[in-house]
């Protein structure tokens, strides 16, 4: 950002960013307000905005409050709003109600362009009364995407006591629907709709991570909006412990999402002179879900640490082994990983202390005599001589209460007092606020990470935080263990920057914009059956790009549902995202490896437009097919994968829309290989291809996103690839 510069109107600040604009109403004594956040407006002068302002004032209606009601991006009851308050909270009873009057404004604007300025816009604020100070951040970012966040100091000489802060967004009445996702383990981000009736949905996620049941993406659209088309507004909260995200409509015609940290009781008391900083909110507009995550896309691919080398394939022992982990066996499926052309090695859980199930051992982070009585460096060398990464599994934040740690330190695991919290997946939580476990894991990690060549820790989170107290205070902890992560993984960044990490937590229980400000990838599910797959990386993909997304190929028969799928299914599913094997391929058939070295390949050669490019999903009418894809930056090519995850009533299932080209150009559509047949059986019971795929075609991009092309009949749970190349 470069230093602040004039805006079009002291009291009215009009930002724009790719095709997005925020006009905030900073005048009079309430809060800002947004006059509106959503498509660009064109340049506005001064009067224009005014206007805007004036046009959008509310009138006062009878029987309510005589004052028109203003609803700032935190509101509050003084201004006339009777919804959610933007803070709750209280001084020993008193104060519940703020009432903050603007003391002072920044404004600092990024650099020009012919669609405007982004910029960001700072608000101090006090009151008095309740003596609290208010710092509000409002952005509008480069990729057009708005960020918020909000300080509450406590001025006086008595605690104040913060119960929750959030920060909204209006949205205009044509968002009728709404959009947000649910989940469990083996099935993440699960969307769900429901219409954008008057009230208030909210979704309050109490699991101390992100957890597999946040609403991950609030988005409220038009009616039927889709990848596509209809308009949409969506909010998601950068935090990696509990979180609130809501959609509320009142009968003032007003609409919001909003959003904030979810305290739990006394989690937040603020001493003289303390103060408490909430997560990002991050809003993003877009004419299509498509176009909502580009901009989440490109500003996660703005971030100065977003990795820059090709996205590695990585092998996972994990499915492969489980916890017998033995040299040889491992050096074996490494020689079988390099030949068909893996680049990264990942030894998962099971290497330290006593470690030999999932009982026992989490926080004795020393490598095991037992098993590895040589180290780690015998595999590591092996690893390293075949010209893969190593890579090594961690669970940091967790103990076993059968652990030499936990017998050392039983007062380092969080709890509510003295009685401890049920044990999940045998395991507790370590206090990392506590300085001495907080100094005991980054000494670990760090001797680790110096003493063998890691180039990748898989940083694993098995159980939701409940009764999460810390024993020093006695008061609730999660908001101190998620700023402790934060700041300890930021310190391992720093000492070791050339370390990628992922975050994985139980599957994908951890995928959100905090986590993601410090980590590389996440791992998007422990299943991995690809059917399954195909909508939770769908969904995945709305918020994170394709090349910070775990996407592995599975055994034959997955693990976690037990179903058989042919490895073309597989590989061309695990090929959108950041590849990667967890299977024994030691017990491969050669064919199979064969066919895996192909697929490898392929990933080789389209990681770097898959990882670059924009990803688009096409509204494919048929609930059995689905198309998506990604189209490079500069249009110039594209792949895309028709998959069949079911039966049709349709047969064939008609045209395929491939949306995202330039539509002027003229572009030459083939078949992909490997995965173009639809299947060897298929022809013998009258299932051809279409005729276009037998030389190809080429066809302007308009038409290839208006009218489509027929696709081919596919059984069930199969795929084929697209190659396209503008002429
Ligand atoms: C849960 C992870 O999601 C799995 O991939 C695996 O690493 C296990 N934990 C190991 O305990």
């Amino acid at each position: 950002m470069s230093a602040p510069s004039l805006m079009p109107s002291p009291d009215l600040v009009h930002l724009r960013a790719a095709g997005t604009a925020l006009v905030l109403d900073l005048s009079a004594d309430t809060l800002p307000r947004v006059l509106h956040w959503g498509a660009d407006l064109g340049n506005l002068s001064d009067a224009h905005l005014r206007a805007l302002r004036l046009a959008s004032r509310r009138q006062s209606i009878g029987f309510s409050v005589d004052q028109p009601v203003e609803v700032s991006v935190l509101p509050e009851q003084s201004a006339g709003w009777l919804g959610t308050p933007g803070l709750v909270g209280h001084r020993g009873g008193a104060d519940f109600s703020s009432a903050f009057r603007v003391t002072g404004t920044e404004l600092t604007a990024g650099e020009g362009t012919p669609e405007g300025r982004p910029g960001t816009v700072v608000v101090h604020a006090r009151d008095a009364v309740a003596a609290l100070a208010l710092t509000l951040t409002i952005e509008l970012t480069p990729e057009g995407l708005v960020r918020q966040r909000a300080t509450v100091g406590n001025l006086a000489d008595t605690p104040f006591a913060v119960d929750a802060v959030n920060l909204t967004l209006p949205v205009p009445p044509a968002a009728v629907e709404l959009l947000d996702f649910t989940g469990h383990h083996l099935r993440e981000r699960s969307p769900q709709r429901t219409a954008f009736t008057q009230g208030l949905r909210v979704r309050e996620n109490r699991t101390g991570r992100t957890g597999f049941d946040s609403a991950y993406v609030l988005a409220a659209g038009s009616q039927g909006f889709g990848n596509c088309g209809g308009e949409v507004w969506a909010v998601h909260t950068a935090w990696s412990g509990n979180h609130r995200t809501f959609a509320e409509r009142t009968f003032h015609s007003v609409a919001l999402l909003g959003s904030g940290e979810l305290l739990l009781s006394g989690e937040m008391l603020l001493g003289p002179g303390d103060s408490y900083t909430t997560p990002w909110q991050y809003g993003a507009y877009g004419r299509g879900l498509d176009e909502v995550s580009a901009r989440f896309h490109r500003h996660l691919r703005a971030r100065p640490h977003h990795p820059s080398s090709p996205r590695p394939v990585v092998v996972n022992t994990w499915e492969a082994v489980y916890f017998d982990q033995d040299l040889d066996r491992l050096k074996q499926l490494a020689d079988t990983a390099a030949a068909v052309g893996a680049e990264r090695f990942v030894l998962d859980d099971g290497w330290f202390g006593a470690r030999r199930d999932d009982r026992r051992a989490l926080g004795d982070w020393y490598v095991s005599d037992e098993i590895w009585p040589k180290g780690l460096g015998p595999l590591t060398d092996h690893v390293t001589a075949l010209r893969l990464e190593f890579g090594l599994w961690v669970e940091p934040e967790m103990i076993n209460e059968d652990s030499d740690l936990a017998r050392a330190h039983p007062d380092w695991i969080m709890a509510p007092g003295a009685r401890l919290p049920g044990a999940a997946r045998n395991q507790q939580v370590l206090d990392l606020a506590r300085p001495e476990a907080y100094a005991y894991i980054l000494g670990r990690l760090d001797a680790l990470l110096t003493e063998y060549p890691i180039a990748y820790l898989k940083w694993d989170h098995n159980r939701d935080l409940v009764e999460a107290g810390r024993r020093t205070t006695g008061r609730a902890g999660v908001h101190d263990q998620t700023l402790a992560v934060y700041r300890l993984l930021d310190e391992l960044r720093s000492r070791h920057p050339g370390v990628e990490i992922e975050s994985c937590s139980s599957g994908g229980g951890r995928v959100d914009l905090g986590i993601l400000e410090r980590t590389d990838r996440v791992w998007v599910s422990d299943c991995i059956d690809a059917l399954e797959r195909q909508q939770i990386q769908r969904w995945t993909n709305v918020l994170v790009p394709l090349e910070l997304m775990g996407t592995h190929v599975g055994s034959p028969v997955s693990h976690t549902t037990g179903r058989s799928h042919p490895l073309d299914f597989r590989a061309g599913t695990a090929l959108f995202g950041h590849f990667g094997i967890e299977w024994d391929i030691t017990s491969a058939a050669p064919e199979e490896l064969e066919r895996l070295k192909q697929w490898i390949a392929l990933y080789k050669e389209l990681r770097p437009l898959l990882h670059s490019g924009t990803a688009v999903h096409a509204d494919h009418a048929d609930p059995a097919y689905q198309v998506h894809g990604v189209v490079a930056e500069d249009l110039s090519e594209a792949v895309y994968a028709l998959v069949a995850t079911g039966t049709s009533e349709l047969y064939p299932t008609g045209a395929m829309r491939l949306p995202g080209l330039d539509a002027e150009a003229v572009y030459r559509v083939r078949p992909q290989a490997p995965g173009d047949i639809p299947d060897g059986n298929a022809h013998n019971w009258g299932m051809h291809l279409p005729w276009w795929t037998e030389e190809g075609v080429e066809l302007p991009g308009a038409v290839l996103a208006e009218a489509g092309l027929q696709a081919p009949a596919l059984h069930p749970e199969r795929l084929v690839l697209l190659r396209v190349t503008r002429v």
